[in-house]
């Protein structure tokens, strides 16, 4: 078992390592030139290999690369402090469980410890799991009220599980995402157009180059009692998942803002610079209620919740997924 949240042992700052130098054309390749891979990536790259060719060759399903929640940048290498972002993994998490529902096997490429398939259900909540639980006769039982919910979870995840439809892939730092997802990437171009990329993690934009992440944990008097953090871009990776890492899958990437006057323009301008074939856009403050879809022809399609909808507690992700698989189903068909 491999854990993403520790510090890789041999992290001791290398200042030969070159800096890296910011907006220049091939930045991406500059990237995985000047950083090292996560000691545990052969492992990972195993199991992925071993999970597209059972589903390639088996089960035939078509495979959705689902990433979630948000990825960290250490301040230091021995990691004490470092940046993060609010994401929890609820859209990725939720999504994953509607893909499987869809027929689909999913590699669920996420925040080590955020929301998982399933098990969201009952972790991350203000009860504690042992709340769902009592005892009766020296036993132990779940509680009635909710028993009905439980055994439906019960059976979903067990279903995903025998028919060896889930992958969990775990990540914690933007480094390892990013190695990650190249290597599970070019992976998936074996089943070409039935791969489905769901970029829905929260990428850190900015990043503190290795040559300048210290040792050991900053002390309060460094600096003369102040931190200055001097970080550099995070290159955008998904020009090169789109021409050269999964040139025949579909990816669609999400479009996160705060301000909803500018998320299409945003959503457009990300289609037109990585030229994929769908961008999801959400604003924070209503993400959970309405998203909406842009293709590259520019047109636009809001999914929304109805008011009964949401007193029902329905989950945006089963109107997306059933969308989504649509769009995906004339991108394999298309001639
Ligand atoms: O976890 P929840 O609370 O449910 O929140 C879900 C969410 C709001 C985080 C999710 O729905 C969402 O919008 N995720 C994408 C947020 C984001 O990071 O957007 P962005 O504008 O930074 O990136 C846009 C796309 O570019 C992403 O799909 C990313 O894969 C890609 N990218 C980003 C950075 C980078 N260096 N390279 C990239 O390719």
């Amino acid at each position: 078992m491999y854990h993403t949240s520790n510090p890789e042992p041999d992290t001791a700052i290398d200042r030969t390592v070159p800096e890296f130098p910011v907006a220049q054309l091939s930045d991406e390749d500059k990237y995985f030139n000047s950083y090292k891979p996560p000691s545990y990536l052969p492992r990972i790259e195993d199991e992925v290999r071993s999970f597209i060719e059972f589903h390639a060759t088996t089960s035939g399903k078509p495979i959705a690369l689902v990433t979630s929640g948000g990825t960290t940048v250490p301040l230091e290498n021995n990691t004490v402090r470092f940046i993060d972002n609010f994401s929890a993994g609820t859209r990725g998490a939720t999504s994953a469980e509607n893909f499987l529902e869809n027929g689909y096997a999913v590699i669920f490429l996420h925040r080590e410890f955020s929301l998982l398939p399933y098990s969201r259900h009952y972790s991350h909540t203000t009860n504690c799991f042992l709340d769902y639980m009592t005892e009766a006769n020296d036993k132990i039982e779940i509680k009635p009220n909710y028993a009905e919910k439980m055994l439906k979870v019960l059976r979903k995840y067990k279903d995903a599980k025998e028919s060896r439809s889930l992958l969990l892939i775990p990540f914690t730092t933007v480094n390892q995402y990013l190695f990650t997802l190249k290597s599970v990437s070019e992976l998936l171009h074996r089943v070409e157009s039935k791969a489905l990329f769901y970029l829905a993690a929260a990428v850190s934009d900015f990043f503190l180059p290795q040559s300048r992440t210290p040792q050991h944990k900053i002390q309060s008097q460094d600096g003369g009692g102040k931190l200055v953090v001097d970080l550099e871009q995070v290159p955008k990776f998904l020009s090169r998942l789109v021409e050269n890492w999964a040139p025949s899958a579909m990816i669609i990437s999400f479009k996160l803002e705060t301000d909803d006057s500018i998320l299409i323009k945003k959503a457009k301008t990300a289609l037109q610079r990585y030229q994929h074939q769908l961008v999801i856009g959400n604003l924070l403050q209503t993400r959970k209620k309405e998203v909406v879809f842009v293709n590259s022809k520019g047109e636009e399609k809001w999914i929304r919740l109805t008011p009964e909808q949401v007193e029902e507690n329905l989950e945006i992700e089963s109107l997306i997924i059933p969308e989504v698989v649509q769009v995906h189903n004339q991108w394999i068909n298309r001639k």
